[in-house]
């Protein structure tokens, strides 16, 4: 698995005619120095796995049930995601936890189940602003990766996305990053040892072109998780290059 990674996002956004944006990045992105990987919404990852075929792009789901069939409505399985030709999962976006109420063993339940079927989990983890106002992100962020994540360390990857920069504009200063990515590998190596060292790291909330070159060279910040910035090939496209040229 790539240790570089940008990740797109298209949470409820995108239709069939959108697809004409994968098709803008597969040409002008033919060979990335990093994994590039887009996560639409559930009703468009088959047809984009067809769009991407060849190429270096991969696709994703945003979310998958824990379990493996049955009696769920509207939910869809970690399986269901693979046969539609998804690679990896995000798990425990902070708009997942709001919305749906998902918690830690929610969500380690969830990322067991993608694992299990080969998927690669994209385990979320941010605080709020009011946790963080308080002082106590590190702790949030302890507590959530002990959680939410599984005993797998080779099909991870962990996303620090404070949940009050998300489509908001502001960002952590680079040293509020650093920290944060520094003190997330240090947990995981407590937990994983050698095997942390090669866990993508990646940091998300408001990544733009603008400000993607500066985020990328700051320690431990391994790539992105890309929402807005993610819809448009131009724009995406300029966030891959700054991370190849990182
Ligand atoms: P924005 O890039 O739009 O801030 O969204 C970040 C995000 O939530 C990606 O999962």
């Amino acid at each position: 698995m790539a240790r570089r990674m940008a990740v797109g996002n298209w949470k409820m956004n995108g239709l069939v005619q959108d697809l004409g944006e994968i098709d803008l990045l597969k040409s002008e992105h033919s060979a990335p120095g990093c994994g590039v990987l887009i996560c639409p919404p559930a009703t468009l990852i088959a047809r984009m796995a067809d769009h991407v075929a060849g190429s270096a792009i991969m696709v994703g789901g945003q979310d998958c049930h824990a379990a493996e069939a049955g009696a769920h409505t509207g939910d869809i399985s970690a399986l269901m995601l693979r046969d539609a030709g998804a690679s990896h999962v995000i798990l425990g976006h902070s708009e997942r936890r709001a919305d749906h109420g998902e918690d830690d063993a929610t969500v380690q339940a969830k990322a067991r189940a993608a694992q299990a079927v080969g998927l690669t989990a994209i385990v979320c983890v941010g605080e709020t602003e009011a946790q963080r106002d308080a002082g106590e992100t590190l702790d949030v962020i302890s507590r959530q990766l002990d959680g939410s994540l599984t005993d797998d360390p080779a099909l991870l990857i962990v996303a620090y996305e404070p949940v009050w920069a998300i489509g908001t504009g502001r960002t952590p200063t680079l040293e509020e990053i650093a920290q944060l990515h520094d003190a997330m590998r240090a947990h995981l190596g407590d937990r994983f040892g050698d095997k942390a060292a090669d866990i993508p790291l990646l940091y998300g909330g408001s990544v733009k072109p603008g400000n993607a070159g500066e985020i990328f060279a700051v320690s431990n910040v391994d790539g992105a998780l890309v929402g807005g910035a993610s819809l448009k090939a131009a724009d995406f496209g300029q966030i891959i290059a700054a991370l190849d040229a990182a």
